[in-house]
């Protein structure tokens, strides 16, 4: 029986997820100038890129259970919050869409002159947008659900990534799923690596492993919080995922690993660490991270093996090699990078 079989979920993704390595690009980090040898390392993919949910990402997992809950409560729409090419925005103007509800957006920030990217895509998911500053979101949101219910209107609210415990435990399922294939495929993770933001993704897979007795590290590289400012909040919403699965856990800020090298100048400013990482998935492996998080992540996993292997927890290739980086999407974002992708 799963983790998850009690809870309601409403299906919206293709899984499992395909699992796969990377050989080129593990080669060529094998052989490129690296401060420490490595000799042994094989890093495998986990493709939620390809979830399948209008470009796939890690926001379909979540709004599996969020939707359940939703249509549970007899709600008629989704509301939620993001910046301008926000991930999360644009997978659940799509989740609406398919589960026959209504999707109200409110984004940080100005309208452009023409819509590209995610924002482009929640248009297309027939999203109503609303506008507001970064700071004022939250407060939006209240206001525009206070104006739905006095239209009698059914809103559902969903807080910024789809964090919270019932969407955190799409991630507990998704590790139960990585574990099943890991073991179908005969291989053992020296450590999981992902990018974490909202937190919802990294506590989800703390709560599943503590639930599955898996001690697999589960390393998150920070986008734009400090280590311990990550960490505190991880491990709060993992507490309360673990409670939520029934498997209760109190998880305590230095249980979650987390890595706050590769903030650069900040979120969703691409620098050329992300620059680097994006162009050689692609031209390695002919597989698109995103300019935001996984192009972030991704980066920051490559520093760690070639420069700094302790960032794991314990040197680079004492254990089997294996270092799976999960794939969280966010490749319809890429398009709105592009003169600072591609120089023309
Ligand atoms: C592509 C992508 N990867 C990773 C994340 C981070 O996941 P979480 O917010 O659950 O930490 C996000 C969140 O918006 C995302 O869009």
């Amino acid at each position: 029986m799963s983790i998850t079989s009690h809870l309601s979920r409403y299906s919206l993704a293709f899984l499992p997820t395909p699992v796969h390595p990377l050989p080129r690009l593990s080669e060529w980090l094998a052989h490129s100038n690296t401060q420490y040898p490595i000799s042994n390392l094989h890093i495998w993919l986990k493709r939620d890129d390809q979830t399948g949910l209008a470009s796939g990402g890690n926001k379909t997992r979540k709004l599996e259970f969020l939707v359940a809950d939703a249509l549970a409560q007899g709600c008629d729409t989704l509301i939620t919050t993001g910046a301008i090419q926000s991930n999360h925005c644009r997978q659940t103007a799509a989740a609406a869409a398919k589960a026959g509800l209504k999707c109200e957006l409110v984004l940080g920030g100005q309208p452009p002159a023409q819509p590209n990217g995610n924002y482009l895509l929640d248009l297309l998911f027939g999203a109503q947008v609303h506008w507001t500053t970064r700071e004022n979101r939250l407060n939006r949101l209240a206001g525009l659900a206070e104006e739905l219910r006095a239209a009698g209107r059914r809103p559902y609210f969903i807080t910024y990534g789809g964090s919270d415990p019932v969407g955190a435990a799409g991630y507990a399922l998704a590790l139960e799923e990585l574990r099943e294939q890991a073991t179908a495929l005969g291989i053992e993770l020296d450590a999981i690596v992902i990018p974490s933001s909202s937190g919802g993704t990294q506590a989800g897979l703390a709560a599943g492993a503590w639930a599955l007795g898996w001690d697999v590290p589960i390393l998150g590289i920070s986008i734009d919080e400090s280590q311990a400012a990550l960490q505190a909040k991880v491990a709060d919403l993992a507490t309360r995922t673990a409670a939520h699965l029934g498997r209760p856990h109190r998880f305590a800020p230095a249980d979650i690993l987390v890595d706050a090298s590769y903030l650069g100048a900040g979120y969703g400013v691409m620098g050329d660490l992300e620059r680097e990482a994006i162009r050689l998935m692609a031209r390695a492996e002919g597989i698109l991270l995103d300019p935001v998080y996984t192009g972030r992540a991704f980066g920051g996993l490559l520093d760690i093996i070639r420069n700094r292997p302790e960032g794991f927890g314990k040197p680079f290739g004492s254990g089997t090699g294996n270092v799976l980086f999960w794939h969280t999407g966010g490749s319809p974002a890429l398009f709105a990078y592009a003169g600072e992708l591609v120089q023309s």
